[in-house]
């Protein structure tokens, strides 16, 4: 029998959560936020307990706790969880750097205590379909999958949008692990990656209309490239921008000796239409495969890795396994580094069970 959810951290995402959970039959049990008035607030609005600190959670004996506090607190709240024995969700990234993320991994490890993290749009529909359009063979053998987003103007929708332009922010930490995470549970694990940016970066956010923020100086580099090496021998190339308007180019493209899939969608959002075209094919069709016939039950939602993660907490080997988490920011670090440095950085190769069916000879 479950009885519900922890929530930690209630800032602008929290609600997000709680409405999806909810809508779902999860209850949210209790609330903590080190802003006691915000927990408060959120605790009355979805008829939860609003408690003081992480050890008064244990009280209501959550399933999950889901760690939405800000970048720089995930490890810290996430290492008290589980000392504490509760199953932590944690938000993305899993810690500001490889080595806190790797403790987490221990501690779950030792403890027993279940640990996953986001990003769940890799449960989503669109995820889904990708990997049997990899699996049939849809599009051959990949070469090359390519990712970019251009996503700018966060002072325009977030009460608090320094988050993004400081340590733990920008497009590497902030949408990194979602196109990293999903091109890793696409074609396997990354050996080495080299990242540039633009020379002459923004002094300041000057896009922006919300005049409480002009001026502001971005601590972290608002636009990277990184060219990524995949240990199946396919190539990768990600464009992330906090400063560009738009793009046009795909969200997430997959180049085979066969054909092309493309996405259109940003992978922060976990649905969207694929579409292929193959060798010698004069048009782009649509890839809407039918024998996803539980496909309803994995269209992605707000929540969906908490809700799977109540629903199969013996199951370990998931697209939310720690490990890929790990991993991913173990890449994401690795860019910083060459980003810092101008080199070519090697980064270690897990064993990752993937559930893949798709392997790439080397
Ligand atoms: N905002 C979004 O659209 C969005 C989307 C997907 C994921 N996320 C992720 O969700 C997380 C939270 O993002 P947000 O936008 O809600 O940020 P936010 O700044 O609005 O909220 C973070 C909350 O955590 C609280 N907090 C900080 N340290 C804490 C601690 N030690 N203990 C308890 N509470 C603490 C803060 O007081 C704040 O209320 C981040 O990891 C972010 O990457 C956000």
């Amino acid at each position: 029998m479950t009885t519900g959810v922890a929530i930690v951290g209630t800032g602008h995402i929290a609600a997000s959560y709680a409405r999806s959970l909810t809508a779902r039959g999860v209850r949210i049990v209790a609330c903590v936020d080190i802003d006691a008035d915000r927990a408060i607030a959120f605790g009355m609005r979805w008829r939860a307990a609003s408690v003081s600190n992480l050890t008064e959670l244990t009280a209501y004996s959550p399933d999950v706790a889901l760690n939405l506090t800000s970048v720089l607190a995930h490890a810290e709240v996430t290492t008290k969880l589980l000392e504490l024995g509760i199953p932590v969700f944690s938000e993305k990234p899993m810690a500001l750097d490889v080595a806190a993320a790797r403790a987490l991994v221990d501690l779950s490890i030792s403890r027993r205590i279940d640990l996953r993290c986001a990003p769940d749009t890799l449960l989503g529909t669109r995820q889904q379909r990708l990997r049997n359009a990899l699996d049939v063979g849809l599009i051959g053998q990949p070469m090359l999958i390519i990712g970019q987003i251009a996503w700018s103007g966060h002072e325009r929708w977030h009460p608090r949008p320094q988050s993004f332009y400081q340590a733990g922010g920008g497009p590497l930490l902030d949408l990194g692990p979602y196109w990293i995470a999903t091109m890793v549970d696409l074609v396997g694990p990354v050996v080495a990656v080299t990242a540039a940016r633009p020379c002459h970066l923004p002094a300041q956010i000057g896009t922006t209309d919300s005049s409480a923020w002009i001026g502001f100086v971005p601590e972290v580099p608002t636009t990277v490239a990184v060219i990524l090496e995949f240990a199946s021998g396919v190539m990768g190339c990600l464009t992330m921008s906090f400063d560009w308007p738009h793009t046009k180019a795909p969200s997430l493209e997959i180049v085979g000796d066969e054909g092309v899939l493309a996405c259109d969608t940003p992978l922060f959002n976990g649905a969207g239409v694929l579409r292929h075209r193959l060798r010698g094919s004069k048009a782009w069709r649509r890839w809407h495969p039918h024998i996803l016939d539980h496909e309803a039950a994995i269209s992605w939602y707000r929540g969906i890795g908490v809700v799977s993660m109540i629903n199969s907490p013996e199951v370990h080997e998931t697209s939310l396994d720690k490990r890929l988490a790990l991993h991913t920011l173990e890449i994401l670090q690795a860019s910083s580094i060459s980003l810092n440095t101008g080199k070519r950085i090697v980064v270690a190769t897990p064993e990752l069970n993937l559930r893949r069916r798709f392997h790439h000879s080397v």
